[in-house]
């Protein structure tokens, strides 16, 4: 009998630490820029929630909002070193690795944020979130915020209003044309930086959805919004592609289902997030709103649009055709 039992008793001991180790989930650590109470942030809560009702033990979904583990300068070598695995950088911030996504930071491309939306389902834009695979970055999917106003410390009326005015940028050549069509000054600075930069006067001027001027406008006594919806601040869900296909099919199916389900939600929600922080912010008596007449909107727009053609080549002209049919 102890001949049989030998044999089994030594197979479970060699069996015991692979047991131990199948056992231990796979840790994702999701960083992001923002706070918890923005489009992006509730988009990275709903994901830890959902993973862990629905791959308890499996996966363990840790998230790190307002740069607290990594900040939008370090974030993309993180995610490439495998400290991070998933992280959702607005489209503003992949210059380095895919040009092309340059296309959704052209001032006055879309019409509105129905257009912008159609594009993220295109064809185009589906072979955009495959464009850095061979960088190790695998694009999951297009995340909303919304679309961008200007904020100052004086009100902004007119392109002339802007000349001189040192305006933060996100690391966008694109962005730096734009300021520099209005004569104004882009300073390219970490999202955590800006509201410092606010309240000194280093910058005074900023772009950016209602959801992240309310972050960026932090502590400014006054400051003026003008509601030029002139641009997209949107997201792309990135995570370390060796990282992602590393994970058991079964696992990733569902991760997968779960991003989906994800993605609907943060995309359905987001304009509600932001018109609630347009009226907070107005409410707190902080910002003053100035709104442009169609035809001082027509000037920022006669002002800004000759970047298109400065970055038509480094986008491809197929690109920007695909994005300027989903105008109606
Ligand atoms: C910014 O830097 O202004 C944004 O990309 C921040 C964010 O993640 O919304």
């Amino acid at each position: 009998k102890s001949l049989i039992v030998a044999p089994c008793t030594a197979l479970l001991l060699m069996l015991a630490p692979l047991a131990v180790e199948a056992a231990e989930p796979i840790v994702i650590k999701f960083a992001h820029v923002v706070g918890d109470d923005t489009p992006k942030g509730k988009g990275a809560l709903l994901f830890q929630k959902l993973v862990h009702e629905r791959l308890a033990g499996e996966v363990k979904v840790e998230v790190y909002p307002n740069s607290s583990l990594v900040g939008d300068a370090e974030e993309m070598q993180a995610l490439l070193d495998n400290k991070v695995q998933m992280l959702a950088p607005s489209l503003s911030k992949f210059t380095e690795f895919s040009p092309k996504l340059e296309v959704f930071d052209l001032p006055f491309l879309f019409d509105d944020e129905a257009a912008v939306a159609r594009f993220q389902k295109r064809e185009t834009s589906r072979e955009l979130l495959r464009s850095m695979a061979t960088r190790g970055i695998y694009g999951l999917a297009y995340w909303n915020n919304g679309l961008k106003q200007l904020s100052a410390s004086q009100p902004l009326r007119n392109p002339d209003d802007a000349a001189g005015l040192a305006f933060r940028i996100q690391p966008s050549p694109v962005l730096e044309a734009q300021f520099t069509a209005v004569d104004a000054k882009p300073v390219r600075l970490p999202f955590a930086d800006v509201a410092k930069a606010m309240q000194s006067g280093a910058v005074q001027g900023t772009e950016g959805p209602w959801s992240n001027i309310r972050g960026q406008n932090a502590g400014v006594k006054q400051s003026y919004v003008t509601e030029t919806n002139h641009g997209v601040l949107n997201y792309m869900l990135v995570t370390n592609s060796k990282f992602w296909t590393g994970i058991p099919f079964a696992v990733r199916s569902e991760l997968d289902n779960i991003i989906l389900e994800v993605t609907q939600t943060v995309n359905a929600e987001a304009a509600a997030i932001n018109q609630r922080e347009r009226e907070r912010l107005l409410a707190s008596g902080s910002t003053t709103l100035v709104t442009l007449t169609p035809e001082e909107r027509q000037a920022w727009r006669e002002r800004m649009q000759p970047v298109w053609k400065t970055f038509e080549a480094q986008i491809g002209a197929d690109v920007m055709r695909a994005a300027l049919t989903v105008n109606r």
